[in-house]
């Protein structure tokens, strides 16, 4: 299933990369921009970073719940991770509405 229709990327490709990334440090914080630098592509329109998001959460999950974490490191990670994104989210959203007033009053 294509994910970014820009790149042309597929689900399987992220999720491929994710593990890859979580191999060589199962503690890092993944981010649309590390998984698509990791390809060698970048965010054009970013209409799937939301998605790309759901993606590394599910998937950083069973990366750790295959690795045998206990239970209780692998809620406090993928919590901190929502809350990371989510935040990161909120900051998108507040950029573009910044340049849709910016473009209104110009
Ligand atoms: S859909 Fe992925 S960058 Fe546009």
């Amino acid at each position: 299933m294509i994910v970014c229709s820009c790149n042309i990327i597929s689900k399987r490709d992220i999720e491929n990369t994710i593990i890859e990334l979580l191999k060589d440090d199962p503690w890092r914080l993944i981010v649309p921009g590390v998984v698509y630098q990791t390809m060698s592509a970048r965010g054009k329109c970013c209409g799937c970073f939301p998605g790309v998001v759901d993606i590394i959460v599910e998937t950083t999950q069973k990366f750790h719940e295959e690795q045998q974490t206990p239970s209780a490191d692998i809620i406090n990670f993928v919590t901190k991770l929502k809350e990371h994104h989510q935040a990161c989210e909120t900051a998108r959203m507040l950029a573009k509405h910044r340049q849709k007033m910016a473009r209104k009053t110009a």
